[in-house]
């Protein structure tokens, strides 16, 4: 199967933080996880330059956009690197290439006769970077960043909008998970279905931007340039091949739900007028909040992602931010869940367990393991299920779900632990047998747990499998079976997996 999955592109007027993360982690987590599938994955993420926030930012500092733009990217792409992401290309709508693919997708838009010329007036929120309507305002303010929109009237020229209205509903109604989950289905649809306005698609009197192609005194609107990014970066994202047949439609979108309607409604109009597929799946998830309110520099209240994994680890973050909230809705973030999730669930639940399992496979067998499946083993049908029922859920974007699921498991084995109580076991040399069997079958579910973890803790999982004796990168998902732990020896007692941390406030 081809798997091509995005996130959204970030706006570079500030540094990252902890809600950008969030969707970064997804992003990697399914990416991981349909490579462990063997399917043909290709995961990208990367930045949004060409913003009137960007110039803003860039003028308040005395620089030319490009230069300030040139400066933050760094910021960027540790972003990703730090989170341990797999992404295949990290796009900047700076790019060269980028922008050549715009003014081919805008001349297409243009030659389908979807484009005219008028006077937009009307109240421009540049932290939105949208016009709002009166009746979007609370108080004349923008409701997400309680700031009061500017007042814009100038010649754009717009695109035909009001004209997919039909085209759009047949869409939704022809497939019922085009957007996930289903109550963001619902309102994209019955957005569509209230009336949809032509918007203005350029910008006068900015030089920030991509030119129009018939009209270089205008450049993009820049969601006009910047939701193309999920096409034009398969066309050179390696140089020389185009990426495009290959991956394109099979692309699912994650992002936030204050960018829903961009997404689900114009993004798929766009695409039908300049003569491409629209995406196979949208994936829509709520805000981190932090005290109640959404995470954002114009709120202040951010958390620095980089600041977390400085403490707690790159898979620690991971674990945490998929696991904290359900993913597609709203739920709160605070340094103390991830302290806790870090000490209880890390350390305790599953770093005690290899310790354990480890410690005592070298203790009471010296090390070695044989190789003893057994049909009626309680591991068995603890973890059989398992392979099964976590990709059903990633395959809905369950990865909160999904990682309950293996949780599941590491406390089944936990428990198996204690009823077993291998120490005895190991006092009677006429249970031998069991005790063998015992260690092997909590030793295989230990296996099983890491390979399907493998997409949540990218550094954990193989040192797992190498303390276990096995080789670290045998992470295929058919590995998610039980009784495939082969003989061996060797085995001793693993380092901790998630040692104490003494300072767990350094980044408050
Ligand atoms: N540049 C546009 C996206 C263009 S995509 C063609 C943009 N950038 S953004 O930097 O403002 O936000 C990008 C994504 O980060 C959005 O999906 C947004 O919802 C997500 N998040 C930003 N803050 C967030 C939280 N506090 N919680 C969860 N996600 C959040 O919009």
């Amino acid at each position: 199967m081809r798997y091509y999955v995005t996130t959204p592109i970030y706006y570079v007027n500030a540094t990252p933080h902890i809600g950008h993360a969030y969707t970064t982690i997804a992003a990697d987590i399914l990416a991981r996880h349909h490579r462990q599938r063997g399917d043909d994955v290709f995961f990208l993420t990367g930045v949004d330059e060409h913003a009137s926030k960007v110039a803003r930012v860039a003028e308040e500092q005395g620089l030319e956009p490009k230069e300030y733009a040139d400066r933050i990217v760094g910021a960027w792409r540790a972003l990703p690197e730090r989170l341990n992401a797999t992404n295949d290309f990290f796009i900047r709508t700076s790019d060269e290439g980028h922008k050549s693919f715009v003014q081919d997708f805008l001349q297409r838009l243009y030659d389908a006769g979807d484009v005219y010329q008028d006077v937009y007036a009307g109240w421009y929120c540049v932290g939105c970077e949208a016009f709002k309507t009166e009746a979007e305002l609370v108080d004349g303010k923008c409701p997400i960043h309680e700031t009061t929109p500017e007042w814009i009237e100038e010649k754009n020229w717009f695109f035909r909008l009001s004209a997919y209205q039909g085209r759009l509903l047949a869409l939704y109604d022809e497939r019922r998970d085009f957007v996930l989950p289903a109550f963001r289905y619902n309102e994209a649809r019955s957005f569509i279905a209230g009336g949809l306005q032509d918007f203005s698609i350029s910008r006068a009197g900015q030089p920030w931007g991509v030119p129009i192609p018939w009209d270089e005194s205008q450049v993009a609107y820049v969601w006009a340039d910047a939701l193309v990014n999920y096409r034009s970066a398969l066309s050179y994202a390696r140089p020389g091949e185009d990426l495009g047949p290959r991956f394109w439609p099979a692309v699912r979108h994650l992002l936030g739900k204050d960018i829903l309607r961009f997404h689900c409604v114009y993004w798929p109009a766009l695409l039908l007028s300049a003569g491409y597929e629209v995406p196979q799946q949208l994936f829509v998830h709520g805000y981190l909040l932090l005290d109640d309110r959404k995470i954002s520099k114009s709120l202040g209240n951010v958390l620095d992602p980089l600041d977390l994994i400085d403490v707690y680890g790159a898979d620690a973050v991971r674990f945490w931010s998929a696991r904290a909230v359900s993913f597609g809705q709203d739920g709160s973030a605070s340094i103390d869940d991830l302290r806790e999730r870090y000490e209880r669930e890390l350390a305790n639940d599953l770093g005690n367990l290899l310790s354990r399992t480890t410690a005592m496979i070298s203790r009471y067998l010296d090390g070695r393991l044989a190789a003893r499946p057994s049909d009626d083993s309680s591991v068995r049908a603890l973890v059989e299920p398992l392979a099964a029922d976590v990709a059903k859920r990633l395959d809905r974007y369950d990865i909160t779900g999904a990682v309950e699921r293996i949780w599941e498991v590491v406390r089944g084995l936990n428990r198996y632990v204690e009823s077993q109580a291998p120490w005895q076991l190991a006092k009677d040399e006429s249970r031998r047998e069991e005790l063998e069997r015992t260690l092997y079958d909590l030793a295989d579910g230990v296996r099983v747990v890491a390979i399907a973890l493998a997409a949540y803790l990218p550094e954990t999982s193989p040192r797992i499998l190498a303390a276990l004796g096995g080789s670290p990168d045998e992470i295929a998902w058919d590995g998610v079976a039980y009784g495939l732990t082969l003989a061996r020896d060797g085995v001793v007692p693993a380092e901790p997996l998630y040692p104490r941390i003494d300072a767990p406030t350094a980044a408050a």
